[in-house]
């Protein structure tokens, strides 16, 4: 198995390179930030409790967060090659959450692939996705709070791994295909796992 975190600022290139991993590793692919855009779509309970939180750039509550996730690898993990996480853990508290669900599978994290982009580049890539696709968190105000969101509490999350050994920083600006390509160098560095594309 290869579990691995995906972790970066809002707009950093987390579903971006998770394509690509899921693609070259054969991994599942869980972003909790698609999960709760789903259930917003459907017109569910849990949709409407997420997009309150959403909306604001607030994270949705530990708990909760916890929970579908829990459920999400409860359905998914068997017979997997592995999870890209992208988007969770954002708190120390599902940072600690993770190492337990894992567990509970027999398995472990891996490595955490920190994308680091300037932050006026994030603002300029998601006000761009904003006007191209209408993304409704995608607005200058709630760009704002999710970058104090992210520095707040999200930020502690780098250091968490970092004193693990787990921490793998890329720099996440430039083609996309080169930062994959050291992506790819940092997992086999870290982890010695080649790619598995057949
Ligand atoms: P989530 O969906 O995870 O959003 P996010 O973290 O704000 O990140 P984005 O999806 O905006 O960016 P990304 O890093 O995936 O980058 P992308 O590849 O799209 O979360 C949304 C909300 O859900 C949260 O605010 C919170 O409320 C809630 N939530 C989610 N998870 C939660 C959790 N665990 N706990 C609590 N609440 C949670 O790229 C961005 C743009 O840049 C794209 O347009 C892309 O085409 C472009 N781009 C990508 N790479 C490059 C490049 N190299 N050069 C130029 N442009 C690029
Ligand atoms: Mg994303």
């Amino acid at each position: 198995m290869l579990n691995l975190v995906i972790f970066g600022a809002p707009g950093s290139g987390k579903g971006t390179q998770s394509a690509k991993l899921i693609d070259e590793y054969s991994l599942y692919h869980i972003s909790t930030g698609e999960v709760l855009r789903h259930e917003i779509a459907s017109g569910s309970e849990l949709g409407k409790l997420a997009d309150s939180f959403i909306s604001k750039g607030q994270l949705i509550p530990d708990d909760l967060m916890i929970k579908i996730l829990d459920e999400i690898l409860l359905r998914h993990l068997k017979d997997r090659e592995g999870v890209v996480f992208d988007g969770f853990p954002r708190t120390i508290a599902q940072a600690e959450a993770l190492k337990e669900l894992l567990a509970k599978h027999g398995s472990e994290l891996h490595a955490v692939i920190g994308l680091e982009v300037p932050e006026d580049e994030l603002v300029e890539r998601m006000i761009k996705r904003g006007q191209q696709t209408g993304r409704a968190d995608d607005t200058p105000e709630t760009i704002k709070n999710r970058l104090k969101v992210y520095h707040d509490q999200t930020q502690p999350v780098q250091e968490f791994y970092r004193n693990q050994g787990k921490y793998i920083p890329v720099n996440g600006t430039g083609v996309v295909d080169e930062i994959f390509a050291d992506i790819m160098k940092g997992i086999e560095t870290s982890t010695g796992e080649k790619s598995r594309k057949k």
